[in-house]
């Protein structure tokens, strides 16, 4: 599994000077955030303070982590970067093409067989470039990386927007485009906005009901699914450190649902007992000698609202349990104002599935939480009234919970245990109770509920909420049920309820595993051989973006207006087409077919203003693609949120769009559309998307002086002739214009390699 001690450790020696040298030329007490993002800078030692959310800032991360739907891409891309091996310490996990249906053993064999060419390319890729290699089954990229590889205080960037789940073990660690994580692994510097710091502290002490999760429940409910856009969510307090590392982890991981760069939490005692308790006391011992650089300074902690840009106080023995959804993380409800709410809004009462695990919750303590629930279900003779679904997150977790009685609990009440992956919650659940689109509400202990998320329906229902009340609420069946007050009938008809939830925060009889499912590469890679059939519907060797050339854009037609929400699952939806992820061209056809047409409201089905015809987008853009016609795609406020995935820019790309004009991005999306040359501009005033008709036209009249901090402007010219000029704005620095000149950051990347 070998992490790497040796950099950790060189991490650690350089901590005290870098720390300090930051608190010199900060002039002031530094919060953990800063600490670590200054200990990591490219040049070393820092020479200024940065501007937080201004300065863009070059980083040395520790580590890079990447999931088998991301990784193709990343990794195509990196073998036309022309390196022999990665500069950084890397991992590849397949989790996420596993289909939940059967149960583990019957599902992980098909997916063995369905995707055996992208586990092979992926394991001869990584054996090649000296990547770990993390076997189908092995368990979710998080969850792994959690217990073998984050060390507080050290950075990481991961090809998976809850990459952030690091933070519990006290890592900054952030969810980049596979473009992002190539830069690294070719030995370059990565670049960021220097984040703002939002400050949340905790009071009080968790107990009874209330879960970690209810933590970030909260927090998604007060600061919005944008709320932390562009800022570091860092947790503290006597709330923080009485809580485990691993609920910690949750905290952080649903950081991504409130657009959070990343949150991290400060080194303390339950970091210190994780670490050991996944065999890693030396990197414990490491930690503990330079402890109080991992962690944010006394001064800042006292006053927080001198230090950070927002501060939240939340008081953990207040707290109620909540549940979030449905369609949004951040629709906040307590569960004891659930039943209101609920009927208020017509959402559907009876609960039809129950699903724990994800990336979020699936930690040994968050199973021994839900198993005590579901034990009590057989010990009282409840009938559990919906279905329940099981992702273990690791091997390792899976191993000791069967050694130790939690997964027969479990299958006690005839839950189905699905392999240690992702399954339902990135859609790869082949549900067979639904199979049309009927109105229906499903409970999971995951980060996202977005529309179709999970299953494929607009009309399913998914609310999220910790792993206890998940099993609670599926044991009852019902969405208001509310185990603090309610009494359920047992098979003998009597009344019971349902007793607080125990957890055991690590196996008292330590982690076992057999085959924790890790191939180690060869040292030297070199004649290792990677292997791409010609004739592969899913994967293809990629061919470099055209460079720009120099002039104005003009003749630019309209492709889609998207109406509110556009996540990059409605750019680049996942499902069924996570199977062309390493495929450019044939996961194209799927390019923004989730989007809202502005003008119709329908998806999928736009005008193509050559023929005066409606299809779908694909087919539109392809055809404007061959008629050699520009286009551009406007878009909404927060547009490209959600997961970090680079096809939602390389698609648009590849397709021949030259343009995303919105209210506002998403970061990650936004650096993602630069990397890949496209042009990513914001409207300067809003109400402007009002202005933008169907017929319209656009042309860029002043993009030949394309230079940082400089406002482009637009014509837009419509059906009757009639124009308007609009202004819009843009967030590329000098490097950035000169991946835009190039065509992408990788024909630089390239250009440099051979120079
Ligand atoms: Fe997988 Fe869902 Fe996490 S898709 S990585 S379990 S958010």
């Amino acid at each position: 599994m070998a992490y790497d001690i040796d950099m950790i450790k060189k991490v650690y020696s350089q901590m005290a000077d870098r720390v300090n040298k930051a608190r010199e030329v900060v002039g002031k007490p530094l919060t953990l955030s800063e600490k670590i993002l200054y200990s990591h800078l490219w040049d070393g030692e820092t020479s200024k303070a940065y501007e937080r959310g201004k300065d863009y800032v070059e980083f040395a991360p520790d580590r890079i982590a990447c999931q088998d739907a991301t990784a193709q891409m990343a990794l195509l891309q990196f073998m036309q970067a022309g390196k022999k091996q990665v500069a950084v310490p890397t991992t590849v996990h397949c989790d996420h093409l596993i289909q939940a249906k059967m149960g583990a053993a019957i599902d992980l064999q098909s997916a063995n067989k369905s995707s055996s060419e992208v586990f092979d390319f992926l394991e001869s890729v990584s054996n090649k470039y000296g990547i770990g290699f993390w076997k189908p089954g092995a368990g979710i990229i998080h969850q792994v990386v959690l217990e073998n590889y984050a060390f507080p205080g050290g950075m990481m960037i991961g090809t998976d927007s809850h990459t952030v789940n690091a933070g519990g073990l006290g890592m900054v660690a952030i969810g980049v485009g596979g473009a992002d994580a190539v830069d690294v692994m070719a030995g370059m510097a990565w670049e960021l906005k220097f984040p703002k710091l939002i400050g949340v502290k905790l009071t009080g002490k968790l107990s009874g009901w209330t879960a970690p999760k209810d933590v970030i429940l909260k927090v998604a409910g007060i600061l919005t699914v944008k709320g932390g856009t562009g800022a570091i969510i860092e947790y503290f307090g006597e709330g923080a450190t009485a809580m485990s590392c691993t609920g910690k982890g949750t905290i952080c991981n649903m950081g991504a649902e409130v657009g959070a760069t990343t949150s991290t939490f400060g080194y303390d005692d339950s970091m210190e007992r994780y670490l050991k308790a996944t065999n890693r006391t030396d990197v414990a011992e490491a930690a503990n000698a330079v402890r109080e650089h991992l962690t944010g300074d006394d001064e800042v902690y006292a006053n927080p609202e001198q230090y950070f840009d927002e501060v939240i106080e939340i008081n953990l023995s207040e707290l109620r349990p909540h549940l979030n959804g449905p369609f949004t993380p951040d629709l906040a409800t307590p569960i004891s104002e659930m039943a209101v709410k609920a009927k208020q809004e017509d959402w559907p009462i009876n609960v039809d599935w129950g699903l724990i695990g994800s990336c979020t919750n699936s930690s040994y303590e968050d199973l021994t939480r839900a198993a005590s629930i579901a034990k009590q279900a057989v010990d009282k003779k409840i009938k559990a009234k919906s279905d329940f679904g099981i992702n273990p997150g690791s091997e390792q977790i899976r191993f000791t919970a069967e050694r130790d009685g939690l997964l027969q609990i479990f299958e006690d009440l005839d839950a189905t245990v699905f392999t240690n992956a992702c399954g339902p919650c990135i859609g790869q659940w082949d549900r067979s109770d639904r199979k049309g689109d009927e109105k229906n509400t499903i409970v999971h202990s995951f980060n996202r509920n977005f529309s179709k998320r999970a299953d494929g329906n607009p009309n399913t229902h998914a609310f999220v909420g910790s792993p206890e009340m998940v099993a609670a609420i599926a044991i009852s069946g019902r969405l208001d049920f509310d185990p603090t007050r309610d009494k359920l009938i047992n098979e003998d008809g009597e009344e019971v309820m349902l007793d607080e939830p125990k957890g055991i925060e690590l196996p008292t009889k330590g982690f076992a595993v057999e085959d924790a499912g890790y191939v180690a590469p060869k040292e030297d890679g070199s004649s290792v051989e990677v292997k791409v059939a010609e004739d592969s519907e899913r994967l293809q060797l990629l061919t470099p973006f055209e460079p720009w050339d120099g002039e104005n854009l003009t003749g630019v037609k309209l492709l889609i207006k998207a109406l509110g929400k556009c996540t990059t699952d409605h750019i680049s939806m996942a499902g069924p087409w996570l199977r062309y992820r390493g495929h450019l061209d044939n996961i194209s056809n799927n390019c923004l077919i989730g989007a809202i047409n502005a003008y119709n409201k329908k998806t999928n089905f736009v005008k193509n203003q050559l023929t005066g015809e409606f299809d779908g987008v694909p087919a539109v853009q392809r055809e404007y693609k061959k008629a050699g016609v520009p286009t551009i795609v406007v878009g909404d406020h927060n547009y490209g949120e959600g997961s970090s995935r680079e096809h939602a820019a390389m698609e648009p790309r590849h397709l021949g769009v030259k343009v995303v004009l919105v209210k506002s991005f998403a970061r990650i999306h936004e650096t993602n559309l630069k990397k890949q040359g496209m042009l990513g501009i914001t409207f300067d005033n809003e109400a402007d998307y009002d202005l933008i008709q169907e017929d319209d036209t656009f042309n860029f009249i002043d993009l030949k002086d394309f230079a940082p901090d400089k406002q482009l402007t637009i014509e837009v010219v419509h059906a009757d002739g009639s124009k308007d000029t609009i202004k819009a704005n843009h967030t590329y620095n000098e490097p950035q214009i000169a991946w835009y000149r190039k065509g992408s950051a990788l024909n630089l990347i390239k250009e440099q390699n051979a120079a």
